[in-house]
């Protein structure tokens, strides 16, 4: 989509920041650099183009059964981010801010997989999400996006990449994004975007 081709092809750079990973390095003794090991990592955005990119970067790396947590209060970038990755995975349906609908499902026309966008904001109660069918989604040929995944941790498998957005209080275009990887895919998903975001 045209659209779409236009965020993927923006040429942006952000602000990095390492943190537990050079823990786990720095400590060759142990020999953990496991992949189980949970990888933090920080990148400060400075606008909406530069969280859509990494985004983007991030949609390029997805496959079935990836689990992306986002979380953060509203206007933080959530939805921009998911724009984004949609974009990098190349679907060819638009991501749009769910407003009653809970679940939108992406495809594209590479293969028959899906991306699952879910906005968990107004779900008032975790049992209200077994109406979402979450663990037919998690067990079909779909990577998930989920918004506000706080409110539904619990369910959630184990295997994921946990986003965080923040606001910055000295720059209004600025958010900051801390990256979390949980088990064995979060973890290869985020050394895989910080080597591509590095490259
Ligand atoms: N660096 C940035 N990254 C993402 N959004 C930004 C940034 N700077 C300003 N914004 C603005 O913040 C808002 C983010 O909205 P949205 O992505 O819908 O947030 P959420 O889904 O977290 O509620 C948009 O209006 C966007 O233009
Ligand atoms: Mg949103």
């Amino acid at each position: 989509m045209e659209q779409h081709g236009r965020v993927g092809a923006r040429k942006v750079t952000g602000n990095c920041a390492h943190e537990r990973t050079e823990r786990y390095e720095s400590m060759p003794e142990t020999g953990i650099i496991s992949a189980m090991s949970e990888i933090s990592w920080t990148y400060t955005s400075r606008s909406l183009a530069q969280t859509e990119h990494i985004g983007v970067q991030l949609g390029t790396l997805l496959q079935s059964g990836d689990v992306l947590c986002l979380v953060g209060d509203l206007g933080t970038g959530k939805t921009a981010f998911a724009r984004g990755v949609a974009a990098g995975w190349r679907s060819t349906t638009a991501v749009t801010s769910p407003t009653f609908v809970l679940i939108h499902e992406h495809q594209r026309d590479a293969d028959a997989m899906r991306l699952q966008h879910i906005d968990a904001y107004r779900l008032e109660r975790l049992e209200d999400a077994a109406l979402l069918g979450l663990e037919d989604i998690f067990a079909s040929e779909s990577a998930v996006i989920i918004e506000w995944a706080d409110r539904i941790a619990p369910l959630l498998p184990e295997d994921r990449l946990w986003i965080e957005f923040a606001l910055v209080p000295e720059d209004e275009q600025a958010r900051q994004l801390t990256f979390s990887a949980h088990g064995l895919r979060g973890t290869a998903l985020l050394s895989a975007l910080r080597k591509a975001f590095s490259a």
